[in-house]
């Protein structure tokens, strides 16, 4: 039996922008998935086409346990850890020897395959190593990691990434001459917070910057609105949608001294808070008996 378990992700700074080749920062956070994975003659597992998928690349068969910290659908990259750590664990499980880069790309493929073409590369990579990545068109380098305090607040409001990406490809279609300069500008700043990266203060408001232009690019919704300016009004140096917007999750930047206070924030405007800071380990062994 082996139990492999994998972060999940956010975005600092970046996403939409990222897919039209622009810079963006995405960081591996505490809550992970847990996945355990034992030889069986008659396997039981959680009906997943992500497990499923996995059990199939690696042409093996195992009963399957999943404990998750994480909840589908967030923008937090759950369904990226859950094939992360499912095949982290069938590596080990079956001593097939793979090394992590083969599966995190192996990890992209099966999202691939699942939602049926569009899948985030930046997902599986940051779940896979952990720590900050910067990420520019296909290359992605990981970054010194900064111990950032960080909130994060789930709407609950359940969102579609590829319907949102859909959306903001369809504007920019419509609307290239205002769209191309949103993106330009997400991607400038991106740059611009790099710079700043050890001073909390100085991204923050990168950060409220990022979630203007989101919202511009039509991503904002009602619940995530509400959730940015409660952390803000409640201490955050700054707060932003997180991922692919139309619900989802925000992040708050604080110091930590305002951490909790964000969080209660949050928690009385309907959200649902994580207070959390980096990851560094990526997929990570629990245990083998
Ligand atoms: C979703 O978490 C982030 C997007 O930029 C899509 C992607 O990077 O694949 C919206």
């Amino acid at each position: 039996m082996a139990t492999w378990s994998a972060p999940g992700k956010v975005f600092l700074f970046g996403e939409h922008a990222v897919v039209y080749g622009k810079p963006g920062v995405a960081m591996a956070i505490k809550p992970r998935v847990f996945v355990t994975v034992r030889k069986s003659r008659n396997p039981t597992r959680p009906k997943s086409p992500y497990i499923d998928e996995c059990f199939r690349m690696m042409g093996v068969r195992g009963s399957v346990y999943v404990h998750s910290q994480l909840q589908s659908s967030s923008g937090l990259g759950s369904s990226a850890a859950v094939t992360v750590a499912t095949l982290s664990a069938i590596n080990d499980e079956f001593n097939l020897g793979h090394a992590r880069e083969y599966i995190a790309e192996t990890a992209f493929a099966i999202e691939k395959k699942v939602q049926k073409g569009r899948a985030s590369p930046t997902d599986t990579y940051v779940c896979a190593n952990g720590g900050m990545v910067l990420i520019t068109g296909n290359s992605k380098r990981r970054l010194p990691p900064e111990n950032l305090q960080v909130v994060v607040g789930n709407t609950l409001v359940s969102h579609s990434t590829a319907k949102m990406v859909e959306q903001v490809g369809n504007l920019r279609r419509k609307h290239p001459e205002v769209a191309n300069p949103i993106l330009d500008a997400i991607g400038a700043l991106t740059l611009a917070a790099l710079h700043n990266i050890g001073n909390p203060k100085e991204l923050g408001q990168y950060m409220d910057m990022n979630h203007a232009l989101l919202e511009a690019l039509g991503v904002g919704h009602p619940a995530s609105s509400k959730l940015v300016l409660a952390a803000r009004a409640s201490g955050a140096y700054g707060a932003k949608i997180t991922g692919a917007g139309g619900g989802g999750c925000i992040i708050a930047l604080c110091p930590r001294r305002a951490k909790s206070r964000v969080a209660g924030a949050i928690e009385a405007c309907e959200g649902r808070a994580i207070i959390t800071t980096i990851d560094t380990d990526g997929a990570r062994k629990e245990k083998h008996d």
